[in-house]
């Protein structure tokens, strides 16, 4: 029997080249038993790939079992190497066997990918930051304690929400520490239990001192520059919060969902706008369809967006109201409209005699479009492109919610209905026929009204709004 040594409980690559030495060379599976190491293999590990295997080989597995072991081989099975060497070793012998859903093998190859999936999925819900004040400027830490070995995995994502923060995420047997430009992994931070609240700031002081500052030459002289650091509670990061608040409830809802294909595969250049559409076309309710949309990837807006924002409103609202994209709050609160242009919306439409309850709200493009500069994100109008490739989910919700009229608010939400760049002054304040038998009508964004400098000409351009939106009220009256 050979042992192979790993080099970590997450090392897929180091498996895989070994895998393939091993099988080239027609090492049996009862032959050989991987282990992996213990602890960390360095200090500052940088979040890059390990060597590519040498040479050529003319060995192919599909690709779906890579997909499947990549994410498999990170759950805390201690047999879970053994077990992807056997079904590689079978794979070569039953090319069919990934479709044999009954194969125990099989079956525990996609429990674990599955379970990997969940926990990175919680990981992403449930990560709590700490905000911590130092000399340097403020800092972010977390202890989380992860079911599996995912912390590689699971990191990136908060590299790309939180791009402009310094953090930490510790947990026993891993450790990611952001910088701001640099995603850099280290040994778990070494307790036996989860350390309380008011023990994660000592915890991360030495912590952050001996593992992620190895180059600051005295750390003791580092702590005594922090004689004013104070903790804040997440709540009070304003970048966090909405996280934080919504955390739960998104969970449970990951928690729910069964994993989806994403529309894009890990790796591939370009996403793929056409499974965006199949997928849209096979939901037949708004729920399920939002499920959809959350895992879209058909343009790129998604990587740098907290999250899709999804339209929201009762399923058969008389009056269908179209945004341009979420804002920063939106994007972090996974609602639309919910920042100030939500709030002119709110008030506008309550003038014009319809209760927002009794509205459907969503936008033409899901994810928010931004610049970061400095903290601060700024907006960005989307491309045709990026509103053509959202166009799938507008869509279904226009057919699942069925309104009596569509309002388009601004010229993205024009531009997503009309397909064509539309003049909002030329044509706002009129209801028109839609392809498809549907009634739409234009007007101007609220955040118009938001940049209008003059106390008159703002109050104007409000009483236009309202009149536009009491057309569209009126509108869906006569058709009830
Ligand atoms: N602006 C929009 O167009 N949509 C939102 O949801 C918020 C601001």
């Amino acid at each position: 029997m050979r042992s192979i040594l790993l080099g970590g409980e997450a090392d897929f690559t180091g498996w895989r080249d070994h895998a393939r030495s091993l099988i080239l060379a027609d090492v049996p599976p009862e032959d050989v038993s991987f282990v992996t190491q213990d602890g960390a293999p360095g200090l500052f590990e940088e979040a890059s790939h390990h060597a590519q295997p040498q040479g050529e080989t003319e060995f192919r597995v599909p690709r779906r079992f890579v997909e499947l072991a990549e994410q498999a081989a990170l759950h805390r099975d201690a047999d879970r190497f053994d077990l992807l060497y056997r079904i590689l070793w079978r794979l070569r012998r039953e090319p069919e066997l990934l479709e044999l859903a009954s194969d125990p093998d099989i079956a525990r190859l996609h429990a674990m990918a599955k379970a990997v999936g969940r926990d990175i999925h919680k990981m992403h819900a449930f990560v709590r930051f700490r905000a911590v004040v130092t000399a340097e400027g403020e800092q972010f830490v977390a202890w989380y304690e992860p079911d599996h070995h995912i912390v590689e995995a699971a990191t990136p994502f908060f590299a790309r929400r939180f791009t402009n923060l310094v953090w930490t995420i510790l947990t026993p047997e891993r450790s990611a520490h952001w910088n701001g430009a640099e995603l850099l992994f280290g040994p778990g931070a070494t307790r036996a239990e989860a350390p309380k609240e008011d023990e994660l700031e000592a915890l991360w002081l030495s912590y952050y001192a001996s593992i992620f500052n190895p180059a600051r030459p005295k750390p003791q002289a580092m702590r005594a520059e922090m004689p004013t650091r104070f903790w804040h509670n997440l709540p009070e990061a304003r970048l966090i919060a909405p996280l934080l608040a919504g955390a739960e409830e998104r969970t449970q809802e990951m928690i729910a969902r069964a994993p989806t294909k994403p529309a894009v595969r890990r790796g591939a250049k370009h996403p793929d706008p056409a499974a965006a559409e199949q997928r849209a076309e096979a939901a037949d309710d708004l729920l399920q369809l939002k499920r959809e949309a959350l895992e879209c990837r058909a343009c790129p807006l998604w990587a740098p967006a907290t999250q899709t924002v999804f339209g929201e409103g009762p399923k058969n609202a008389p009056i269908l109201l179209i945004g341009e994209q979420p804002g920063d709050q939106e994007d972090l609160a996974g609602r639309p409209f919910v920042g100030p242009a939500g709030k002119i919306l709110d008030r506008a439409l309550a003038d014009a005699g319809l209760d927002r309850a009794r509205a459907y709200v969503t936008n033409a493009v899901k994810h928010f479009k931004f610049e970061p500069r400095g903290k601060r994100r700024l907006h960005k109008k989307p491309s045709v492109g990026e509103i053509r490739a959202c166009a799938p989910w507008l869509e279904g919700e226009l057919t699942l919610v069925a309104p009596k009229i569509v309002v388009m608010l601004g010229a993205s939400a024009a531009q997503a209905m009309l397909g064509r760049s539309a003049s909002v002054m030329k044509q706002r304040g009129r209801v028109f026929d839609l392809p498809g038998g549907r009634h739409g009508l234009v007007t101007v964004h609220p955040s118009y009204l938001l940049r209008l400098q003059g106390d008159d000409e703002r109050h104007e351009a409000y009483q236009d709004f309202v009149k536009d939106l009491k057309l569209a009220v009126r509108f869906q009256a006569k058709q009830a």
